[in-house]
């Protein structure tokens, strides 16, 4: 279970994030903030490339940077996404490769925080976004 004050802290940490987002060719800006099983917060951001397949997503950004620390197990994350110049008054709910990583390290019922900068929000577990998850 995830505290009310854990989640607020998590969508205002995805808030910061967003600001090193580096997009300057879709404008699209997403920032996450990644809990996991030490307790460690994990932030991430899109990052995009002159070559735009090689563009990585906010929520790879974390998880990546997560497992490369060593964490295995992720409790939940926060995201928060609108286009770069606007405040996120809008939820930016995961695309479908970001909610397969997700799946490598967190469980079913992993709370996926939908934020935005209005102080509102929306909650679904991992498995609400990708039911019949493949895994190994
Ligand atoms: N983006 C994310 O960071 N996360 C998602 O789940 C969907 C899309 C980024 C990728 C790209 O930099 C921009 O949003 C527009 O697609």
């Amino acid at each position: 279970m995830i505290s009310e004050e854990m989640k607020q802290k998590l969508i205002r940490e995805a808030i910061l994030a967003r600001k090193n987002s580096y997009s300057p060719y879709s404008g699209f800006a997403v920032g996450t903030a990644l809990l996991c099983e030490s307790g460690k917060i994990y932030r991430g951001a899109n990052i995009e490339n002159a070559s735009y397949g090689l563009t990585n997503c906010a929520e790879r950004s974390a998880a990546f940077t997560a497992a490369t620390a060593g964490e295995r197990v992720f409790k939940a994350i926060a995201i928060v996404g609108a286009p770069a110049k606007e405040k996120a008054t809008e939820i930016c709910p995961p695309c479908g490769s970001c909610r397969q990583v997700l799946a490598e390290f967190g469980a079913a019922d992993m709370p996926v925080i939908l934020g935005t900068e209005s102080g509102t929000y929306e909650e679904r577990t991992l498995s609400e976004l990708l039911p019949d998850t493949f895994k190994l």
